[in-house]
């Protein structure tokens, strides 16, 4: 049974086929109304989420099944102590597809490590958020009609911003893509996101502090909110929440047609002036998350999708060792299996979230 716990879960002709038939399913919504009939979501989140959680369940509405699940983690038995394993085994008896949300890096892979279910990455700490990415991609598409020969900015909080580690990822596949990263050297991409990713794959990058130098070249332009939940000293977050704001001004200094994007929620990283400018695609991103999530479910409860297992290799790490992560799933919760996967450099990183593993 198939799962996705990061976006690299999906081949490039497997996002191709989704994002066909999202336009299928954007054309002619009643063919699909029937599909899930019968079936189960369970929407598990420990953390806050508006459009994430509601664009899971109206989805799956949409394909004529029905949604069990709960928003808050307060309402469920973590509240009591009870582990992501335990959770996973738990709604596998109620439920044929969970997506989750969780503040632990790597917990939706333990769920998927205790379910015969497939799981669905629904935002894991500021590690990744694949189902963001599917629906940024279609935006891309929609608006560019091309996933290559982009230059693409990431603006704002680089380091725990999930939704643009699996962005970068996702973009590594294609060609032509240019990326320049614009942020405030305290909120910088992760390093093994920039060696592993950017580097490894020989895409161009450029790094800047500056909104202004960076906007004229950008084909898009991707906003971030400063994820003030993450940082451990709040008194940084006050010093870096205004670091960028996007408003008519700076817009004058892009291209005609470059597209602003951003995960929402906004705080005030763009201002409420540019919403009626053509250039502004995050509330049609809102409408292609759910489109894209609604061709996710149906294809991860296809038949094809039963028979076939996850691809993830990874191996023990020896008595002792652990991840050093604060915010990762197995350095919290008792009783894990310390897992890491190896590069292709020799390099470890832990499974679960995967920050580096040094020993
Ligand atoms: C993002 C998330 O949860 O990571 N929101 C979303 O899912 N649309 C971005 C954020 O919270 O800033």
């Amino acid at each position: 049974m198939r799962s996705v716990i990061d976006i690299l879960d999906l081949s490039v002709s497997e996002i191709d086929e989704l994002i066909a038939t999202a336009c299928n399913m954007i054309e002619s919504p009643e063919k699909y109304s029937e599909l899930c009939r019968g079936k189960k979501l369970a929407t598990l989140f420990f953390e806050p989420s508006t459009r994430t959680r509601l664009s899971f369940e109206a989805a799956m509405l949409e394909l004529g099944g029905s949604v069990i699940g709960f928003s808050d983690a307060k309402s469920s038995s973590a509240a009591k102590g009870e582990t992501v394993a335990d959770t996973a085994r738990v709604v596998n008896c109620y439920a044929d597809i969970i997506a989750m949300r969780h503040p632990l890096e790597g917990a939706p892979l333990v769920a998927s490590l205790n379910a015969s279910i497939p799981v669905i990455n629904a935002g894991d700490g500021g590690h990744a958020h694949p189902t963001q990415t599917l629906a940024d991609l279609l935006t891309i598409y929609r608006e560019k009609g091309r996933l290559n020969d982009l230059t693409i900015g990431f603006c704002g909080d680089l380091k725990y911003g999930r939704p643009v580690h699996s962005l970068i990822s996702a973009l590594s596949r294609y060609t032509g893509i240019k990326i320049v990263l614009i942020s405030p050297p305290e909120l910088a991409l992760p390093e093994y996101t920039k060696k592993e990713v950017i580097i490894r794959n020989d895409i161009p990058f450029e790094e800047t502090s500056s909104l202004e130098k960076a906007l004229p070249e950008l084909d898009i332009l991707y906003m971030t909110r400063v994820q003030g939940e993450r940082f451990e000293d709040q008194a940084e977050y006050e010093r870096l929440k205004g670091s960028y704001i996007l408003d008519l001004e700076k817009m004058s200094l892009a291209k005609k047609d470059m597209s602003v994007l951003h995960p929402l929620p906004r705080v005030d990283e763009i201002t409420c002036d540019i919403d009626s400018d053509p250039r502004a695609c995050y509330f049609k991103q809102v409408a292609n998350g759910k489109i894209m999530r609604k061709a996710l479910i149906a294809k991860l409860l296809s038949a094809e999708n039963v028979h076939c297992g996850n691809e993830r290799s990874a191996e023990f790490l020896p008595k002792g060792v652990c991840c050093s992560n604060p915010r990762c799933i197995s350095s919290v919760e008792r009783g894990l299996t310390q897992l890491a996967v190896i590069g292709e450099n020799g390099a470890k990183r832990c499974a679960y979230c995967e920050a580096e593993i040094n020993f």
